[in-house]
């Protein structure tokens, strides 16, 4: 077990009245936010008006960025980082899904140098300091509300890479299940994915000692399996939409990372998918995972599977480990591709082989390689990618 520090300071609304706190809450931090959203769905879906009504109730002027888009750009950014600068605004409070959330995160940190916010990424400066930012999480997906990390995509580069500090870790998350009612069921079954793809980024680990965070992960894992697709078919049902959105946030939170040699290894690959595609995340990642796991799966590697397929999947526990672990692929093509009803391979989706080269290289960024649970060189990426064809 490695040494660490726990340090989570994301204060938590959670319930149908969330929102109740906002006024309150803002006006802690100043009498001039800037509201910031996405393409509208928080208009149509009446949360747009209850959290200006709430704001404006406490006496905080509220100024508005809005068109922030999914695969959020850098663009938004630095308008908003223009707004924040014009009017002196003390405070962010973004309404949204985890693109609306990163690209905050940005603006935050943006705001307080005088540097492209670029810089960020390109010559990894630090997003410290950085403005007070507030969430309205409106669907349960990235975990963005309560983690330090944003993932911002430049077209002009065709890179969607990511940063954060500890500063830019939202001071205030008002999280009411009630609002990820009108996500749709596409983007419903992509959030489930991104949810449980964050606990395998840290699941999937060579650290052997993390017994009591694996066996938390696993419930998360189950939780997800359970929820999303009852989210799918009853869009209103509250205890599927509360247990996807609180599991969401514990995936990412650094939690269950604590103390974990892991790191990622899917999420590189599908950042490149969307950065050159513009695709849904959770949809990559979908269409990756299965196949990860079958390039990664072998008798060194079995055991990790075995733990998922007995513990999560409830497969026989008295079979053969390289045998559970084939089970386990087979029961999340079946989730993903039937339950949660995506489509499963890339040639569906509009994508060819054309990019793979370029793409496998990315992935693997400076280090040329991805450190993860197995270590990938570019080839191997560039193999991973072609099994999704
Ligand atoms: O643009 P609006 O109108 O808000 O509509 C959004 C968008 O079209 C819609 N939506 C959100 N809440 C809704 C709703 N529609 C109806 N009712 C509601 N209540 O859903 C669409 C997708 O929204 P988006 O914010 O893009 O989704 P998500 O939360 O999945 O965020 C994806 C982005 O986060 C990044 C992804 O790479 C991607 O760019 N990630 C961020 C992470 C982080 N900060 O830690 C980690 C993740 O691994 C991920 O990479
Ligand atoms: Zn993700």
């Amino acid at each position: 077990m490695l040494n660490f520090t726990y340090d989570i300071p994301t204060k938590v609304h959670f319930g149908d009245d969330a929102l109740d706190y906002i006024g309150e809450e803002a006006r802690k931090f100043t009498d001039k936010i800037l509201l910031t959203y996405g393409g509208g769905s928080i208009k149509d879906n009446g949360i747009y008006e209850k959290v200006l009504l709430e704001l404006e109730a406490s006496g905080v002027k509220v100024y508005e960025l809005s068109g922030i888009k999914p695969n959020p750009r850098i663009d938004s950014v630095r308008e908003g980082i223009r707004i924040i600068k014009e009017k002196e605004i003390g405070a962010i409070i973004a309404v949204g899904g985890g693109s609306t959330i990163d690209a905050s995160k940005f603006m935050a940190a943006g705001a307080m140098v005088d540097f492209d916010p670029w810089k960020f990424i390109s010559e990894n400066k630090p997003m410290s300091p950085a403005l007070p930012l507030l969430t309205v999480l409106t669907m349960a997906a990235t975990g963005s509300e309560m983690d330090c990390g944003g993932v911002i995509t430049n077209l002009e580069t065709n890179e969607k890479l990511s940063s954060g500090h500890k500063d830019t870790r939202p001071k205030v998350s008002f999280l009411d299940p009630t609002l990820t009612y009108t996500v749709n069921k596409y983007q419903t079954a992509c959030g489930t994915v991104d949810i449980l793809s964050h606990i395998f980024e840290n699941y999937f680990n060579v650290d052997e000692s993390m017994y009591m965070l694996d066996r938390i992960m696993e419930s998360l894992m189950k939780t997800v399996i359970k929820y999303g697709p009852i989210a799918l078919k009853e869009p209103e049902n509250y205890e599927a939409r509360a247990n996807l959105m609180w599991a969401s946030s514990w995936a990412i939170n650094g939690f269950v990372s604590a103390s974990s040699k892991s790191s990622w290894t899917v999420h590189p690959m599908e950042h490149e998918l969307s950065a050159f595609y513009d695709i849904t995340h959770g949809l990559g990642l979908a269409i990756l995972t299965p196949r990860w796991m079958e390039y990664v799966l072998n008798e060194k590697t079995a055991h990790k599977f075995y733990d998922l397929g007995v513990n999560v999947f409830d497969i026989d526990k008295n079979l053969d480990k390289l045998e559970v672990g084939k089970i386990v692929i087979k029961k999340l093509n079946k989730f993903f591709f039937k339950d949660l009803e995506l489509d499963s391979n890339l040639k569906d989706i509009g994508i060819d082989e054309s990019k793979f080269d370029q793409m496998s290289k990315k992935a693997c960024g400076k280090k040329g390689k991805i450190e993860g649970f197995v270590e990938l060189s570019p080839a191997d990426v560039k193999e991973i990618y072609s099994m999704c064809l």
